[in-house]
């Protein structure tokens, strides 16, 4: 079995784009979750570009499966995650010029940085995942740095040309494989598709996905319980 996941963030990118209060993550969150998601992820980014303090602050009080905080592991967002408490932490790259994150974190690169960040967020309850490419020294020193899962970067897999995408599928269920022999948790998320869904579920290490720009795009034509079902249907969980 494979969790859904489900990221809201596009619900609020669409609110902050004219400034209104609407529409609102929380009733999306509520209802990704009664259609049958087991999670709901946000990205509470520095600068604020969709999900707001106000939404994290929400999201803690009304979440009833399990909400997973994406962040930079910075100072300030760190303070916040030890403050509102999410059940997990997903510890991203970001880069104010991006559309979205785009690389994996460099664990190899900063493990004392990366350990530190780790154990703050251990101290206050929080379980902590690390978005990574599924390159074999990161998926190590995810394990060294004290983390308790790492989520698998599927951005190359899903933009991959047709010729590829066999090579893309095959690096991720070698890192899923090496990381849950290293006793790591391992989940899978970016770039996901209802048509390119069921080969990553499938894959028998991942017990998670983090889904959300393709599911926030159907529910725009019908409707959130709806997108979340086929979803579901997609990966084969209906
Ligand atoms: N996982 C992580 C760590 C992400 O940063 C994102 C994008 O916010 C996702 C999963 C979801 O990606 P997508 O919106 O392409 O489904």
């Amino acid at each position: 079995m494979t969790r859904l996941h489900i990221n809201v963030d596009h619900v609020a990118t669409l609110r902050q784009a004219r400034g209104t209060c609407y529409p609102d993550p929380i009733p999306a969150a509520a209802m990704a979750e009664m259609a049958g998601a087991q999670g709901i992820t946000i990205h509470l980014r520095e600068d604020r570009r969709h999900i707001v303090d106000r939404d994290l602050e929400l999201m803690r009080k009304v979440v009833t499966t399990l909400l997973n905080l994406e962040m930079a592991a910075t100072d300030e967002m760190i303070g916040i995650a030890r403050v509102v408490r999410p059940d997990m932490c997903t510890l991203v790259p970001e880069r104010r010029s991006e559309r979205t994150t785009e690389g994996g974190l460099v664990v190899a690169g900063d493990l004392a940085g990366v350990s530190a960040a780790v154990g703050s967020l251990h101290e206050a309850g929080i379980r902590v995942s690390l978005f990574i490419a599924a390159k074999s020294e990161e998926i190590e020193a995810s394990r060294r740095a004290g983390a308790d899962m790492v989520e698998l970067h599927t951005g190359e897999y899903c933009d991959a040309p047709r010729s590829r995408r066999a090579l893309e599928l095959a690096r991720i269920a070698e890192g899923a494989k090496q990381a849950a022999d290293l006793g790591l948790a391992v989940a899978a998320g970016h770039g996901l598709h209802y048509h390119n869904v069921r080969q990553v579920a499938d894959i028998p290490e991942i017990e998670e996905l983090n889904i959300g720009h393709a599911i926030i795009a159907r529910a725009v034509f019908c409707g959130m319980e709806a997108a979340v079902r086929e979803m579901l249907v997609s990966m084969g969980e209906r």
